[in-house]
């Protein structure tokens, strides 16, 4: 069995230490984040992760996984690495590639000291042409050796989503292989057919495309969801109209599939809107337009906007009236922030002059400066106590539990905008004032 490093311990590098450690592969994580280490070793997942505890636990126990802050320790005692550190966004929608350029450079010292060939996987989400360009250039710099004879060098873009990202990263519909050349890519596919059982297809195909396949994948889906929201606010200006009916058969159609297809408050995460943006700046910058892109982006972003704008329409004079804001995270079991509808859709009831209580089962504080005047509830009665709007932002199920009469019991008035279609709109137009992302009115 190969032994396997993983440079960087966020969602997709944690995920994948634990799940080669639960099928007794040798694994190291490496993070610099000394506090970081000591959690993983202490069996504390650094971040919410359905399943990471025990995944977790597991490996450390079984002295499987182990996290170390050398990289250089954690290359030299391992015969492949793969690089997994963040690739974040950058003011103009690129991105920034310090932590590629970093964990490159380490790897390469590393490999300088090392005898054997070594192969290196990245794993992190880069433009078409970094793995090439700036990770094997960096590490032959580095390391005085050359890919292909003294390393490998593949590309494996990676699938796997926050809430489900250990079943993901155990089951995934496909598995992309790029190779630098032929070794490293019959390297990879071993270790990977090896560690699925041979029952995952695997795609063998040039670095450059790797990459870019990570990047036309959550184009699509995102375009999918941008598509649905656009129908949603059709569907809202015809009486009797219901844009989940709606979607439900259009995704019946086995050319469109129902996944990915529920109009919302918008998608949020540190996947979909950064990758939209690199993508859109990279095409600018080899002189393509992106109209398609940029449309995706600007119905995202309108999405919140006029989630929020339901609720002032519901509420009259926003000054002093209570919104209860039921989910933070930017989708159920993660207690991730980045680029939350939660908080676009926050900022502009609080500029119109409404108070705004927010309650999540998970995030319990937002600590940026800009939502000081948010408050939190400790649970979802307090949150709706006395609120004379209720707008439900993500679908936990916690959420998706209540009935018409927890609204009625608490809130000053019951009114309850849903924006991601968790109620029977039947069921709570006989009760209450309901409005719903993608629902006209009653005819
Ligand atoms: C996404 C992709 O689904 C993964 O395949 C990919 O690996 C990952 O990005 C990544 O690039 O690392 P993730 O961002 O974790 O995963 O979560 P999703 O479940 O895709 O949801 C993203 C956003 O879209 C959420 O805000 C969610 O509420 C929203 N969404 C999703 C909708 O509004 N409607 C839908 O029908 C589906």
């Amino acid at each position: 069995m190969q032994r396997i490093s993983i440079i960087g311990t966020g969602y997709v590098g944690l995920s994948t230490a634990v799940c080669f450690a639960s099928r007794g592969y040798h694994v190291i994580a490496a993070t610099r984040n000394e506090e970081n280490a000591r959690a993983i070793n202490a069996q504390q997942p650094p971040f919410y992760e359905p399943g990471l505890d025990a995944a977790l636990t597991h490996g450390i126990r079984s002295k499987c996984l182990r996290a170390e802050t050398s990289r250089a320790k954690a290359v030299s005692e391992t015969d492949v690495s793969f690089i997994t550190v963040a690739t974040p966004e950058q003011p103009d929608g690129g991105i920034d590639l310090r932590y590629i350029i970093s964990a490159s450079e380490d790897l390469g010292r590393a490999l300088q000291k090392k005898d054997t060939y070594h192969l290196v996987v990245v794993k992190s989400t880069v433009i078409p042409g970094t793995t090439r360009e700036v990770v094997k250039l960096t590490i032959e710099r580095t390391s005085q050796r050359a890919a292909g004879r003294d390393f490998g060098l593949c590309m494996n873009p990676e699938f796997l989503r926050q809430g489900s990202a250990i079943e993901d990263t155990l089951h995934p519909d496909r598995v992309i292989v790029g190779e630098y050349d032929a070794r490293s890519g019959t390297l990879l596919e071993a270790l990977l057919n090896e560690f699925y059982e041979g029952a995952v297809p695997v795609l063998k195909m040039g670095l450059e495309s790797a990459e870019m396949v990570k990047y036309a994948s959550n184009a699509f889906l995102a375009t999918k969801i941008s598509y649905a929201n656009e129908m949603a606010t059709v569907c809202e200006t015809v009486p009797g109209v219901d844009v989940t009916h709606v979607m439900a058969a259009v995704g019946l159609d086995p050319r469109v599939n129902p996944q990915f297809l529920n109009a919302g408050a918008g998608f949020g995460g540190s996947c979909f809107p950064k990758d939209v943006k690199a993508l859109r700046t990279f095409a600018e910058k080899h002189g393509t337009q992106a109209p398609l892109l940029r449309a995706v982006l600007t119905v995202n972003e309108a999405q919140a906007r006029h989630v929020a704008q339901l609720v002032l329409s519901c509420l009259g004079e926003p000054e002093g009236k209570k919104v209860a804001l039921l989910g933070l995270a930017f989708k159920p079991n993660t207690d991730d922030l980045r680029e939350a509808p939660s908080l676009k859709i926050a900022a502009q009831l609080l500029e119109a002059g409404a108070r705004v209580s927010a309650y999540d089962p998970v995030v319990k504080k937002v600590a940026f400066s800009e939502f000081e005047a948010l408050e939190h509830a400790d649970s979802v009665q307090a949150c709706l106590a006395g609120a004379h709007c209720c707008v439900v932002v993500t679908e936990w199920d916690e959420f998706k539990a209540l009935t018409p009469d927890d609204f009625i019991t608490h809130m000053a008035k019951p009114i309850v905008v849903d924006a991601r279609r968790i109620y029977d709109p039947q069921e709570f137009r006989q009760r209450l004032r309901y409005k719903a992302v993608g629902l006209g009115d009653e005819r």
